[in-house]
């Protein structure tokens, strides 16, 4: 039985270079965005817009067609907002939450029955360091990813009786088309927050230009992969390993000032 891995979000940064480089070693990719990606793809590629549950129904529908199995899901589509939380509206915050966390469970949950096909079936969900420690004016997107950590954390127990192993990755700035595709803010100074709203957006965006090629990603999601046990949460680079560790054993009031001495 051929080996087929759904990649989510395949249409740039680490989902693009995830299903170019799971081809390469022979998988049956198919991929799944709102858009195709910019060059000829030469793997199946299902559109589909995680926002809205319909448009799942529909795309699923479409993947039961092209599969009657998943060896690896891969959940790699997201979006970033930022901006101060007395300024993100409503809508904004839906939006995040209905990409980065509902539309990650409702397609999960729906393709749960073809992973369950497989031998060893996997699902790896792509979390953030951001996920772990809270990032303000981006506030909104740390709880997304704060969420879809603990979806993964409760998917693992419940699916480990059907020997699906489930993991989440969790990269930190990562030179992307995520810093343009990043939803800006209305408001990025004002008498109330003068310029750290500005400063704040600066800096993430200077980290992810700046930071590690989408390719890292790829190679954890490999290891993952070829793992008969995969860890749970498994951070990407030394350094954002030890920020995550030093998180978790040092004072929160410490690890929040320093937090706020980068991005406040
Ligand atoms: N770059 C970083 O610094 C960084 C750090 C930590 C974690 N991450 C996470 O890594 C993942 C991949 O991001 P990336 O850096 O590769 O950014 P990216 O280049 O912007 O890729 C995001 C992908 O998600 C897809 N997507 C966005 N909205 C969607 C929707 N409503 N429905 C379906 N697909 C949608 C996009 O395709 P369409 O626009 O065609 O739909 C695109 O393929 C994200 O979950 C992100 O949160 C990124």
């Amino acid at each position: 039985m051929s080996k087929v891995i759904l990649i989510s979000g395949a249409s740039s940064g680490i989902g693009k270079e995830t299903a170019l480089s799971m081809l390469a070693k022979g998988y049956e990719v198919i991929g799944l965005s709102r858009s195709y990606p910019k060059e000829k793809q030469e793997y199946p590629y299902v559109l589909c817009d995680l926002g809205k549950p319909d448009d799942i129904d529909r795309a699923v529908e479409e993947i039961y067609a092209l599969t009657d199995h998943i060896d690896v899901l891969v959940n790699c589509a997201g979006i970033g907002i930022s901006g101060a939380l007395e300024h993100n509206t409503y809508e904004e915050a839906n939006k995040i939450m209905q990409v980065n966390v509902l539309g990650q469970f409702y397609i999960t949950k729906k393709l749960i029955p073809l992973i369950r096909k497989a031998e060893h079936g996997k699902i790896i969900n792509i979390g953030s360091v951001a996920g772990e420690l809270t990032i303000p004016f981006q506030t909104f997107y740390s709880m997304s990813k704060a969420a879809m950590h603990r979806f993964t954390e409760g998917l693992r127990i419940e699916l480990k009786p059907f020997g699906i192993g489930v993991s989440a990755v969790l990269p930190g700035d990562t030179k992307t088309g995520f810093t343009a595709n990043r939803y800006q803010p209305q408001v990025v100074e004002d008498d109330l927050y003068k310029d750290r709203i500005k400063r704040s957006i600066q800096k993430m965006e200077q980290d992810e230009q700046n930071g590690m090629s989408p390719m890292s990603v790829v190679k954890v999601i490999d290891k993952l992969i070829k793992r008969k046990n995969m860890p749970i949460l498994v951070t990407v680079g030394f350094s954002y390993k030890a920020l995550v560790l030093l998180s978790r054993i040092l004072p929160k009031r410490l690890v929040y000032w320093i937090i706020t001495k980068m991005y406040g």
